[in-house]
């Protein structure tokens, strides 16, 4: 398990194939994602960029974003995590209406356009639940906190005073505004208490909350009409977000506990999962790409681990999964406190380095950390009879080691997130035997830093060929950063 910063670990040396070594390789032979043929096994995994309007509508940069990625022609290109609902997100991108179908078509067409039609165009479909800001202490208890009797007996048994079993709930609040952390972890419940500490949170197993009760009855819908908006406006097929801190991942978690059927037991956290797919699957068809991102292993305490991830692949896998793209972590539970007046960062503690590993994380380093997990999937699936594609991530950034988790029969698809950042065109320099032009990726985050912020993505490789002054380069919001990755031979 990851824990803080050790000695980086060296990246990988990297032999690069001729053309000729590239054309007979299994990374650029085709595949086929259930009805879906892909030109090759390579993949660009969902990537949020931060660069759509606040209302979540196609922006200019969002079209360069997603067509220079198009540019270096990867077999398969996933669209960020995309809300299926009809609420405010932040500059993130919403299929929850018609009226983002225009922008939506846009973004394909700009795809197909750049990638001389040879990238398969998907689009990740996410459902998460509230999470709010951390609160200061004064805030919190004037305006969050809900005095109890049971509140006022433990007040009264930490001050050892009675007189605070009776008192009104304004002296309660104000004592406890002005209280010291012990007592504050004394009177509140242990959720109030990491409320406090980090930022009210909705959980899948708050079913007093009506919302959070009528998931089940919600979701399978929600989801089905952003598929049908998604295969309207031209995509390739759909990627449903079963992974990392959101809602569908929290559902399949072994730590959902809900007792009304969707939860508890393996069936019961995979049933809604599987609602969510048959809801999908009878509005698209069976002629149309749907798969999913879920995790091989929560890594949080008390979460779900590969013998689970595997028995929900056979599931997915029988019940028409067109792919299964596994990833790791990334969960809220073990996340770092954020400051007050932030929002806690699902990426910040060991199960979000298990995510988005880098150099730093441990001896083993993160060059394809997750792969025994795909494998061991991969493993299940074909052993109870499907030939479901299996697509790994996390670290992967040589020729070599893709094309041994290849051979091994460790996946069928290769994902490069921040390799593909790093160098957009990477895929297509390989294919092409131009490999010793890749820009390599150092596996230190800066990306993921600013994806924390809310900031727009960029690499901190790209600046190195920035300049400010130059008219033709978009610059981001702040001015000082690249918002796109150099052309392929810039800078050589
Ligand atoms: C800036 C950034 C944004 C990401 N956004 C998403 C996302 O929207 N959906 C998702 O499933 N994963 C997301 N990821 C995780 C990546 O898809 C990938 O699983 C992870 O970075 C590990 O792969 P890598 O080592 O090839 O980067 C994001 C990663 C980064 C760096
Ligand atoms: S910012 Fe760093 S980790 Fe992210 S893609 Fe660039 S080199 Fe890789």
């Amino acid at each position: 398990m990851a824990s803080t910063p050790r000695s980086p670990v060296p990246l990988p040396t990297a032999r690069w194939p001729s053309a000729e070594e590239a054309q007979a390789s299994r990374l650029f032979a085709p595949g086929r994602l259930g009805p879906l043929a892909t030109h090759e096994r390579t993949w660009v995994p969902a990537m949020v960029p931060w660069r759509a309007t606040a209302e979540g509508f196609v922006t200019p940069e969002n079209l360069d974003w997603y067509g220079r990625f198009a540019r270096g022609q990867p077999g398969v290109l996933v669209a960020e995590a995309t809300g299926i609902r009809d609420i405010a997100s932040g500059p993130l991108l919403r299929i929850g209406d018609d009226r983002f179908l225009d922008g939506m078509h846009r973004l394909v067409d700009r795809v197909r356009a750049d990638s001389e039609g040879r990238t398969r165009f998907l689009l990740q479909l996410i459902d998460f639940l509230q999470v709010r800001r951390r609160p200061d202490p004064a805030t919190y208890f004037a305006r969050y906190w809900r005095p109890t009797r049971e509140h006022g007996a433990r007040l009264a048994a930490a001050l050892a005073d009675d007189a605070w079993r009776t008192a009104s709930d304004a002296d309660t609040r104000t004592l406890l505004a002005g209280a010291a952390p012990d007592v504050w972890e004394a009177v509140l419940t242990p959720r109030e208490w990491r409320d406090l500490q980090h930022g009210y949170r909705e959980e899948v197993g708050d079913t007093d909350l009506p919302h959070v009760a009528e998931l089940p009855q919600v979701l399978p819908g929600l989801f089905a009409d952003a598929a049908e908006r998604a295969r309207r406006a031209g995509f390739d097929g759909v990627e449903l977000h079963f992974a990392h801190a959101y809602t569908m991942a929290s559902f399949l978690s072994r730590t959902n506990d809900r007792e009304d059927g969707y939860g508890g037991s393996r069936a019961g956290r995979v049933r809604l999962a599987l609602e969510v797919l048959h809801a999908v699957r009878t509005r698209v068809g069976a002629d149309y790409c749907v798969g999913t991102r879920f995790l091989g292993d929560d890594v949080i305490a008390g979460g779900s681990r590969v013998d689970d991830a595997a028995w929900y692949a056979v599931q997915f896998a029988s019940s028409g999964m067109d792919f299964l793209s596994v990833s790791k972590g990334g969960r809220f539970e073990d996340a770092k406190q954020p400051r007050i007046g932030h929002a806690v960062y699902p990426y910040t503690g060991p199960s979000g380095h298990e995510c988005m590993p880098t150099i730093r994380i441990d001896a083993a380093g993160p060059f394809g950390r997750n792969v025994p997990l795909a494998a061991r999937i991969r493993r299940d699936v074909r052993a109870a009879g499907f030939e479901t594609p299996v697509v790994t991530a996390g670290g992967l950034c040589t020729f070599d080691h893709a094309e041994g988790i290849l051979a091994r029969g460790e996946a069928d698809y290769i994902a490069s997130a921040r390799q593909s950042l790093a160098d957009p065109d990477w895929f297509l320099k390989m294919r092409q035997g131009d490999g010793a032009t890749v820009r390599r990726c150092t596996f230190t985050n800066y990306c993921e830093g600013l994806d924390q912020m809310h900031k727009q993505v960029t690499c901190k490789l790209w600046d190195k060929l920035f300049d400010a002054d130059d008219p033709t380069v978009a610059c981001s919001d702040d001015g000082r950063r690249r918002l796109i990755a150099p052309d392929r031979n810039a800078g050589l």
